[in-house]
């Protein structure tokens, strides 16, 4: 990819925050370890430095070769990566006497500085440290301060370094677009030339010349990631994509038959298998959370492999991975738990033994959107919530039989369809109904009745990885309840979950 920026990351949780504000200004950038310098570095039109939880004093805390770096490349640090060049060259830094987290105003700005065109006195930066750098480095000369920190930028005299203590990429640095702009395209000279029209064309005419005449299978889900990465494909290599859609039973309703639909209108080549009921027998019986996801993933791998061998001669398994799952597979602090390591490769299934093509590996989620978009895919199934894989399994608690899979997908879709009819449904994250396993007193009519309790959750939420609440109308609530109790049978009473994650979590198991 030309015109690329490169994120040296120390192991700051802001790390991907600065990719993105970068790909906001439509300019390409990767993230790679501080300890993984890529080779070709001087290639790079410009180097961002991220922040870290480490203080440049610690021994163990990463002290990078930048040699191949400054004064080659146009640099920027930033916080941690500030502290680094001070310390090592000349200057001082030592522990902050007051405290430097949360909101700071610049105070001061050195006139006629490239770094700050068009950013005032004044302008809100968010701090995040605990150390502070006393004495510039050699030939550093300061541009700008705010109330407790002197040096809060400076740039290097004879070189295109810059050095902030700030975080620009968070949302709280008002001007912080501004000045990643400033640096990369004033400074730096990068063109914005990344575009959703741009990346299509491109991994287009790559993935032509890396496929060639070669079959691919891949997975659908009827999530947003598998859906936009088989378009790609098929804008590719045509019929040579082979699609596996699986009904393990699990889904929303009418989704699977919907879905397909969907998939066949845009010219899919995709096969819808009905393996509902091989999962549901697979299930029997089982209430732990954990078994019941390890025995989903288990059936999708047989159902999924007994398919691919019905097809001669496939060569690649295409995957839609997204970036956040690869920047952290080879994350500063290592892949966590919950990637899955294909260490054991005799043991895997013959499918996962294809070559593996991943055409978003490198997209956040919102730019794979943005890409399903130019490509002209339906802005519905591209706005659609997430899902989980095990799908309402996940929401039945305890064991699951046909008749609550049947219960709990009426309910979630008078749910779901009155997010919709309200207009409510985009201003949600994920939304959709847990049945609980106790049973409640009502009454309907003369009769006592003895039935089902549904509790029903609607988050927002950038990634998943905190949410809040909706505050979902209360109209809105007394309607849907009024209708799931007089609709479902086996359901007299619903619940609405006020639980925020943290110390909750979206999902109930
Ligand atoms: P939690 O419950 O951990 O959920 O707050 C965070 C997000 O992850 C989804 N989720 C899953 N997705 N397989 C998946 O594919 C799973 O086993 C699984 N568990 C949770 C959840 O729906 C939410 O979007």
């Amino acid at each position: 990819m030309q015109n690329n920026v490169l994120i040296l990351d120390f192991g700051s949780q802001y790390t991907q925050l600065i990719a993105r504000r970068v790909r906001e200004l439509n300019i390409y950038c990767e993230i790679h370890p501080f300890n993984k310098i890529p080779e070709n570095v001087e290639t790079f039109k410009a180097v961002i430095l991220s922040g870290s939880p480490f203080s440049v004093r610690n021994e163990d805390a990463p002290h990078p070769d930048l040699s191949k770096i400054r004064g080659k490349v146009p640099l920027l640090a930033v916080c941690y990566g500030a502290q680094y060049l001070a310390h090592f060259h000349g200057g001082k830094v030592e522990p902050s006497e007051t405290r430097e987290y949360g909101r700071a105003n610049l105070s001061i700005i050195k006139d006629k500085e490239r770094l700050f065109e068009a950013i005032t006195e004044n302008s809100q930066v968010w701090m995040s440290h605990s150390d502070t750098i006393k004495e510039l480095p050699e030939n550093g000369v300061r541009l700008a301060s705010t109330q407790d920190v002197l040096n809060a930028a400076y740039r290097i005299e004879g070189e295109e370094t810059f050095a902030i203590q700030f975080h620009p990429e968070v949302y709280h640095s008002t001007d912080g677009k501004q000045l990643l702009e400033n640096f990369l395209v004033k400074i730096a000279k990068v063109k914005q030339e990344w575009t959703p029209g741009a990346f299509v064309d491109n991994t287009v005419a790559e993935l032509k010349e890396k496929i060639g005449d070669d079959k691919v299978v891949l997975g659908l889900s009827g999530g947003v990631d598998s859906t936009v990465a088989a378009v790609l494909l098929h804008k590719a290599i045509g019929k040579n994509l082979y699609c596996i859609f699986v009904n393990n039973g699990l889904l929303r309703k009418n989704e699977f038959d919907s879905v397909l639909d969907q998939y066949k209108d845009m010219g899919l080549n995709v096969k819808g298998v009905d393996s509902s009921a091989r999962f549901l027998d697979a299930l029997a019986g089982k209430s732990d959370p954990e078994e019941k996801r390890k025995t989903i993933g288990r059936v999708f791998i047989e159902v999924f492999d007994d398919e691919a061998h019905l097809l001669d001669d496939v060569k690649f398994l295409a995957q839609g991975t997204i970036y956040p799952d690869v920047i952290e597979s080879i994350s500063v602090n290592g892949p966590s738990a919950t990637i899955k390591s294909h260490h054991n490769v005799g043991g895997l299934p013959d499918f996962m033994k294809l070559k593996v093509v991943e055409p978003l590996r490198m997209l956040f989620k919102d730019e794979v959107r943005r890409v399903g978009a130019e490509m002209g895919i339906d802005p519905e199934l591209l706005g659609r919530h997430p899902f989980p894989g095990p799908g309402l399994a996940i929401r039945i608690l305890g064991d699951i039989t046909p008749e609550k899979v049947r219960v709990l997908q009426e309910v979630d879709h008078i749910f779901i369809q009155g997010l919709k009819d309200w207009m409510l449904y985009d201003k949600v994250w994920q939304a959709g109904a847990i049945l609980l396993p106790i049973n409640s007193v009502g009454v309907m009519g003369d009769e006592r009745t003895y039935e089902k309790v549904v509790a029903l959750r609607a988050v927002e939420s950038t990634d998943g990885m905190t949410a809040d609440w909706v505050n979902l109308p209360y109209d809105f609530l007394q309607k849907i309840s009024n209708t799931i109790i007089n609709r479902v049978k086996g359901v007299n009473r619903v619940v609405y979950d006020i639980s925020s994650k943290p110390p909750a979590t979206i999902e109930w198991e």
